[in-house]
């Protein structure tokens, strides 16, 4: 019989990706006998991979807790092994298994290349845990992706280009987790974009976690995403995450310029105050923050902007938040995440003086929240009265409808004269009504 692999990934979107590739390495496509095949639950494994984020304290305890959910599975099923893999995996490494017993693999981001082989030596009862950053690179290691028609995939995927950051902002993990820049080469990019589209991919969003301070085979990311553009099939790019000191002009014109790119931009400034900012080690004031801002909507006046907010970072006052509030307004944003600072250990803002009260930081944080709220509601309707493309993603709540994005990464249910149109269609649509985090919408022209 053949094992079975049940993975589950938290965090950000490169986990996601992170995650198919991982169940795609351990494939019997591409290990034969030895090989796992897919399953939904965790009851129904033979090995389970909890894909994890180390991003604030909640998210990596959530993995201890959902351990100790898991661990008495062993009971029923005497060749179930449980694995670690994911930023958590990579920050604590052996500990992880010193912590909760019931663990038998840990992966870093870096090494999933090697899941094959771990997961042999975790079968053997040995111990099986890699949180190297090694030299070579994983993804020339990876099994080739499952192409043409028998693996259609869902429309819309992601693609990682770029890994690691160099910026080392003072209470971000990402830099010890993913390690330093790296840019994949510019033809293995659109080699996988190519395969994607044969799967059925319209819509590709390439990630890095510094995605636009892509540099490889003489491209930057504006060059890149020209070529990712024109893979036939490739209908929409997108890209994510960026930061500001990063948007190149020739991102930028992009932006103008290639009719793929979609008019929808997340880049995060955390802080609206000057002084919280260099405190960050963000690099970049507020001022120029929003000059940048005035100059991509030069160039793509209908785009939608997306940030990510700290509250409560060390030191930050009554008047710093402020700042953080005006910036919102100033910029702007059809939608933002925001969260309270969360001390990681062994990044540099851990450690200092001026630790913002719990209490005073939650306050904040519903006081952005509920303006954040409003500014997303006042995007949504904005919209309605309006025409937009939405690619079809997924069936509706209600029968005869289907869900999609739309250009501006609004998600859209529609209904159509003629039926349902399929997955994987762009729809011409006209807006008929706003919902708290959702448009209605009616077909209105030719799919394609
Ligand atoms: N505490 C709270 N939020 C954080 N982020 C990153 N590190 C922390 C932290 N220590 C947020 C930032 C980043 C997003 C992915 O998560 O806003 O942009
Ligand atoms: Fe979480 Fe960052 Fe790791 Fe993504 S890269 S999983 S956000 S810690």
């Amino acid at each position: 019989m053949t094992r079975k692999l049940y993975v589950r990934t938290y965090g950000c979107q490169m986990n996601v990706y992170d995650g198919e590739r991982m169940a795609e390495a351990l494939s019997t496509e591409a290990l034969g006998a030895e090989g796992y095949e897919p399953v939904d639950t965790p009851e129904a494994a033979d090995l389970i991979l909890l894909n994890t984020c180390h991003i604030r304290e909640k998210a990596a305890e959530k993995i201890y807790s959902e351990l100790g959910r898991l661990a008495p599975l062993k009971a029923a099923n005497q060749d179930l092994r449980i694995g670690v893999a994911g930023c958590v995996a990579q920050a604590e490494g052996a500990e992880i298994a010193a912590r909760q017993r019931a663990v038998d693999l840990v992966v870093g981001p870096q090494a999933y290349h090697r899941l094959p082989e771990l997961a042999a030596r975790a079968r053997a009862g040995e111990a099986a845990i890699d949180t190297d950053m090694p030299e070579e690179d994983k993804f020339a290691h990876l099994p080739a992706r499952p192409r043409g028609p028998a693996a259609r995939r869902a429309p819309s995927a992601f693609l990682t280009v770029q890994e690691g950051c160099d910026k080392f902002c003072a209470f971000c993990v990402v830099p010890y987790t993913r390690g330093a820049e790296v840019s994949r080469d510019p033809a293995r990019v659109v080699a996988e974009a190519e395969g994607l589209a044969a799967r059925g991919v319209r819509e590709l969003t390439l990630l890095g976690q510094n995605v636009n301070a892509y540099a490889a085979g003489g491209e930057t990311l504006a060059g890149l995403i020209g070529r990712v553009a024109a893979v036939p099939g490739i209908e929409r790019v997108r890209y994510t995450t960026s930061h500001p000191n990063d948007m190149g002009d020739d991102l930028i014109a992009a932006h103008a310029e290639v009719p793929e790119l979609m008019p929808y931009l997340h880049l995060p400034v955390q802080s609206g105050s000057d002084r919280v900012l260099k405190a960050m080690n963000r690099k970049h004031d507020a001022a120029g923050y929003l000059a940048l801002i005035g100059r991509i909507r030069a160039a793509r006046p209908d785009i939608a902007l997306s940030g990510d907010f700290i509250v409560g970072f060390p030191g930050e006052t009554e008047d710093d938040f402020r700042d953080t509030l005006a910036i919102v307004e100033a910029a702007g944003y059809a939608h933002a995440y925001s969260f309270k600072y969360s001390p990681r250990p062994g990044t540099p803002a851990a450690e200092r003086a001026g630790q913002v009260a719990p209490e005073e930081a939650d306050e904040r944080l519903q006081r952005l929240q509920a303006l954040l709220t409003r500014m997303q509601h006042a995007a949504l309707e904005r919209a309605v009265g309006g025409r937009a493309e939405v690619l079809v993603e997924r069936e509706g709540r209600r029968p005869g409808q289907v869900a999609g994005k739309s250009e501006h990464l609004m998600a859209v249910h529609l209904t159509a004269p003629d039926g349902p149109p399929p997955i994987g269609a762009i729809v011409p649509v006209r807006i008929l009504e706003a919902g708290p985090n959702s448009l209605a919408a009616v077909q209105d022209g030719a799919a394609r």
